[in-house]
């Protein structure tokens, strides 16, 4: 077994309200909150799993949605190696965001990013709620843009745990390694979430808002 650590640097972008914070705290925590508080600036939280037998270090900064705060993204996707581009399958206003979202990230991040493009809230189907983004048109923005598509429920749980998996088989481990090999591996208390095996990862994590 191989017991090097890969870091990921992952960015989320989006809307304000679709999500974003809440896939992370259903992937970090298992957990979710009816009435989450808006994101302020950013925050970052680290999630370990464990993917093919390899130790993938997920450091996720989690990007406020508010116009307010559009200034500061470049800032969090500059460096990333991969991003979630999400949206609200319930507001199409949130897929043209979307767009510009993968539009930007082509045009000013690192040009081998990692792109999954996450149409969120599909358990509001099952509620009453009617879909606006319809399946094909994100299916259809993937594959135009290279890009992994999903479509979740942080309520759920639904596909959450795919999403990073998803990322985590595409990016060559390899060659992240070597990049992290200066990274310094502190916190070693994290708990490690075997994503081949458990649906739903359960696990401690570091978190602050920065
Ligand atoms: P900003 O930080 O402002 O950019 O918002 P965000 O994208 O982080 O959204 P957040 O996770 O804060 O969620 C906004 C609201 O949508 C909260 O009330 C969540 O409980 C709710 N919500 C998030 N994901 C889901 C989901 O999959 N299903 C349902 N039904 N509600 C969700
Ligand atoms: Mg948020």
């Amino acid at each position: 077994m191989n017991t090097s650590v890969t870091s990921i640097k992952l960015v989320l972008l989006g809307e304000a309200a679709v999500g974003k914070s809440s896939i992370v705290l259903r992937f970090v925590s298992n957990d979710f909150a009816e009435n989450k508080e808006p994101t302020i600036g950013a925050a970052f939280l680290t999630q370990r799993v464990t993917i093919n037998e390899h130790t993938v270090k997920f450091e996720i900064w989690d990007t406020a949605g508010q116009e307010r705060f559009a200034s500061l993204a470049p800032m969090y996707y500059r460096n990333a190696q991969a991003a979630l581009v999400v949206y609200d399958v319930t507001k199409p206003q949130s897929f043209i965001k979307a767009r510009h979202w993968v539009k930007e990230l082509h045009e000013q991040a690192s040009k081998d990013i990692i792109i999954a493009l996450v149409g969120n809230k599909i358990d509001m189907l099952q509620e009453g709620g009617e879909r606006k983004v319809a399946r094909e048109e994100g299916e259809k923005l993937a594959e135009e843009k290279g890009l992994l598509f999903f479509e979740t429920s942080a309520k759920t749980g639904e596909n959450v745990n795919d999403v990073f998996l998803g990322i985590g088989e595409k990016i060559p481990l390899k060659r992240a390694e070597e990049q992290n090999n200066a990274n310094d591996e502190h916190e070693s208390n994290n708990q490690r979430v075997d994503l081949n095996a458990a649906n739903n990862g359960t696990g401690a994590n570091s978190a602050c808002s920065c």
